[in-house]
């Protein structure tokens, strides 16, 4: 038997499924306050879905194989082929705008690295059928929430804010040809990460932009702050209606009381190659870690897989760099197990009373365990310690008597004497 999981592969312990379990629930309840339906897709898909549509980075990243049928398939590494695929298939009957959201695995063959692994939970929150900047605002406040609810502030985490419409205009106005723009989007995209020499090389090699085109190109990654992107935009041809939706955006993060946490900043591109229009990312604030949260507008997509021609905007947000940042943060749940009582035997025939008061506690709703053998009043107590118990719920012969037990407090070392009739009642679920 292999002694570990694959590489990149998690067991989730009951730690670990607590956290996972925390973000999923912040999750469902951010995308619930803001009128998100829940969908899901099937994990396994066709490959061509992705080698059409989701550009090279994550094509050299598929679990594909071909099955029993002869069919090529691949394990979804995003979920944002598939809802486009759903949504097409429905457009006509769905009421738009469609607000949906999922919460899928994904799988990456991916280099292993800190916030990287080859299998991740994804929260996935689009807008399809709104055009407008305010679909965009909706969508990066409710990722900005979610880092709310799980205790983040501004000082934690920060999105930043970009748009490729202007960038593409600010690179055009540098003297980027047109056919040169993917090669100066993807140098961009690396500014933060490659050394500026080694962008510059790239970019002049192979004759894809002269050096002084090369340069201004990089520069337009540098712009940050609206009002540098709005002044920058006004010295290019259509550059002031080009900016205009990233105002707008920002303008209604501001109105939401979110400003706080938005940065515009034009070195964010995004690798995916569907995206349209505005892009964003959630990072931690000491930019320590991986990107936290990835999206932006893909209005081009739906059409280009053969489906309605509808607008779109949305996000990924993992769970991988999301529970870093939280257990870093010490905003992480502790151990999910905590009990209401533990019910201890003192004899063996004490056994039936117990069975019973559990089974009456557990249909009120009470969280409630008692040890599977006979064991001494000691080890019982042990136990009901080590799992976290309010109450130890003693019963003996005595109790059996006269009906009722020892209730035990674990957390104040208090014990009485109570009657069937408050066990029955408030004794030990009162205090929930
Ligand atoms: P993405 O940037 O590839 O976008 O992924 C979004 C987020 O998923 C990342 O910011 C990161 O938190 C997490 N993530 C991605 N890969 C891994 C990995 N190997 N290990 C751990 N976490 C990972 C998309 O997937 C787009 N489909 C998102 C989207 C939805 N755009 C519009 N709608």
């Amino acid at each position: 038997m292999p002694a570990r999981a694959l590489p990149g592969f998690r067991d989730f312990y009951p730690d670990d499924t607590a956290l996972r379990n925390h973000i999923f629930a912040v999750w469902r309840t951010v995308a619930s306050r803001y009128g998100f339906e829940e969908y899901d897709g099937p994990p396994l898909e066709p490959l061509e879905l992705y080698t059409q549509k989701s550009g090279p980075e994550i094509v050299g990243q598929l679990y594909h194989f071909r099955d029993r049928g002869d069919r090529e398939v691949a394990l979804r590494p995003e979920m944002t082929p598939t809802l486009a695929r759903m949504v097409a298939a429905r457009a006509r009957a769905l009421k738009k705008p469609i607000r949906w959201f999922s919460l899928p695995q994904l799988f990456r063959y991916e280099r292993q690295q800190r916030g990287r692994l080859r299998e991740h939970f994804q929260l996935n929150l689009d807008v399809i059928g709104e055009p407008g900047p305010l679909a965009d605002a909706e969508v990066i406040a409710a990722a900005i929430d979610v880092a709310r609810l799980l205790g983040l502030g501004p000082q934690d985490v920060r999105a930043r804010v970009s748009d490729r419409q202007v960038l593409r205009a600010l690179l055009l106005g540098a003297g980027v040809a047109e056919p040169s723009l993917g090669a100066a989007f993807a140098a961009i995209d690396k500014i933060e990460r490659e050394p500026r020499d080694r962008l510059l090389t790239w970019l002049t090699e192979d004759g894809k932009l002269p050096a002084g085109v090369a340069q201004r190109a990089l520069a337009v990654g540098d712009v940050k702050g609206l009002p540098a992107v709005q002044d920058a935009a006004r010295k290019v041809p259509g550059g002031p209606a080009v900016v205009e939706p990233l105002v707008e955006c920002v303008g209604a993060l501001e109105a939401m009381g979110l400003s706080a946490f938005v940065d515009v900043d034009l070195c964010i591109v995004r690798g995916l190659a569907y995206y349209s229009g505005i892009v964003f990312e959630l990072f931690d604030a000491q930019r320590n870690l991986r990107a936290i949260c990835g999206g932006g507008r893909y209005d081009g997509l739906l059409a280009a897989l053969g489906g309605a021609d509808l607008p779109a905007v949305g996000f990924g947000m993992g769970d991988v760099v999301l529970g870093e940042l939280l257990k870093a943060r010490a905003v992480a749940p502790g151990a999910a197990g905590s009990l209401d009582a533990f019910l201890v035997a003192v004899t063996a025939e004490d056994t039936p009373a117990v069975l019973q008061l559990a089974h009456a506690l557990r249909d009120r709703g009470g969280r409630v365990e008692f040890s599977l053998k006979e064991q001494s009043i000691a080890k019982q107590l042990k136990l009901a310690s080590a799992r976290g118990a309010r109450f130890a719920v003693i019963i003996g012969p005595e109790e059996r008597q006269r009906g009722g037990a020892v209730v035990r407090d674990l957390r104040r070392g208090e014990e009485r004497a109570v009657s069937a009739a408050e066990l029955a009642g408030d004794a030990v679920l009162g205090g929930r």
